[in-house]
C-alpha cells in the first residue's frame, strides 16, 4: 500500500512539462499509462471519451500541419481556430488574473517580454511542436453526454498524468491542441458524435528551466463556497 506521504509527493510533483527530450517512450510503458487512466471514475462507467495516440511519422505530420495552419493564419483574427468546443476569451472576470499569472510566470522564465509578439508567436508554435515530446495524445468526448463527457475525460487525463509521473514521464495538457480539429480528424477514425476537446504532450522532461517553474497552488479556502448556513454572530444563520 502506498503511504500517504508517497502519494502526496507524487501529486505535488506533477507539473506541466514544456520542454521534452526526444527519447522515445517504450510502447508497453505508454500502453500501461493509458490503461492506468481507466481506473478513474466515470459517469455510469460509460467512458464517453476516445484517445488518439500520435507518435513517429504521424506525430511529425500532425505537428507540421498544425504549425503551418498557425503560420497561415498569423494575421487572421483568432488565428483561424475552429475548435469543437469554444470558451470565453479572454477568460471571465475573477479567473483572468489567475490566467495572467501563469502567462507571466512562463514568459518571464523563458525570458520573453510581453510586448515581444514574435517570441510569443514562437511559443505558440512550440505548443504545436508538442514542446519536443515524442508522443501527442488527442482527446475526444461523446457530445451526447455533454459536460459529463468532458468531466470524465478530465478524470481520465489526471489519472494517466499521475501514472506517467510515477514513471518519470512528463505531460502537458494543451487546449491549443484542440484548435484545429479537422487536422486531427483527418488522421484518426473518429465517429461523428465525438468532439475534440484538447490534447497532451507526453515524454521525458529535459532540464530546461521552464520545467522547474511552478504554477501557484491556491489555498483551498479560496476555492471553497462559503456556507449560507453557518451560525452568524447575531444569531440565526447567514443567508436566512
Ligand atoms: C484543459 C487544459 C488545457 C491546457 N492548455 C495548455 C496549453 O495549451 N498550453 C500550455 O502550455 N499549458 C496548458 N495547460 C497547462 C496549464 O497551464 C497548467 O496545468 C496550469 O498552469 C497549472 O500548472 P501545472 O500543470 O504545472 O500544475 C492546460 C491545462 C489544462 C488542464
Amino acid at each position: 500500500m502506498t503511504s500517504v506521504q508517497d502519494f502526496q509527493s507524487l501529486i505535488a510533483s506533477r507539473n506541466s512539462t514544456r520542454d521534452f527530450l526526444s527519447d522515445e517512450i517504450p510502447d508497453e510503458v505508454l500502453q500501461e499509462i493509458l490503461q492506468d487512466g481507466v481506473n478513474a471514475p466515470s459517469w455510469s462507467n460509460t467512458r464517453p471519451f476516445l484517445v488518439a495516440v500520435a507518435k513517429g511519422d504521424q506525430r511529425d505530420r500532425i505537428s507540421n500541419a498544425l504549425v503551418s495552419r498557425l503560420r497561415e493564419n498569423k494575421e487572421v483574427k483568432g488565428m483561424g481556430q475552429n475548435p469543437d468546443f469554444t470558451h470565453e476569451v479572454p477568460y471571465p472576470d475573477g479567473l483572468i488574473d489567475r490566467s495572467r499569472k501563469v502567462g507571466a510566470g512562463i514568459y518571464s522564465t523563458l525570458g520573453i517580454d510581453r510586448s515581444d509578439s514574435e517570441a510569443r508567436f514562437k511559443f505558440m508554435e512550440r505548443n504545436y511542436e508538442f514542446f519536443g515530446a515524442p508522443v501527442a495524445l488527442f482527446f475526444f468526448t461523446h457530445k451526447g453526454l455533454d459536460h459529463f463527457g468532458t468531466l470524465d475525460l478530465g478524470l481520465y487525463m489526471q489519472t494517466l498524468m499521475l501514472s506517467a509521473k510515477a514513471r518519470g514521464i512528463g505531460t502537458c495538457s494543451q487546449g491549443y491542441l484542440g484548435n484545429y480539429p479537422d487536422i486531427i480528424k483527418d488522421e484518426f477514425e473518429v465517429p461523428e458524435e465525438y468532439a475534440l476537446v484538447c490534447g497532451m504532450s507526453v515524454g521525458y522532461p529535459s532540464d530546461h528551466p521552464i520545467n522547474s517553474w511552478r504554477a501557484e497552488r491556491l489555498p483551498i479556502e479560496e476555492l471553497t463556497a462559503p456556507s449560507k448556513r453557518e451560525p452568524s454572530p447575531e444569531g440565526g444563520f447567514r443567508g436566512d
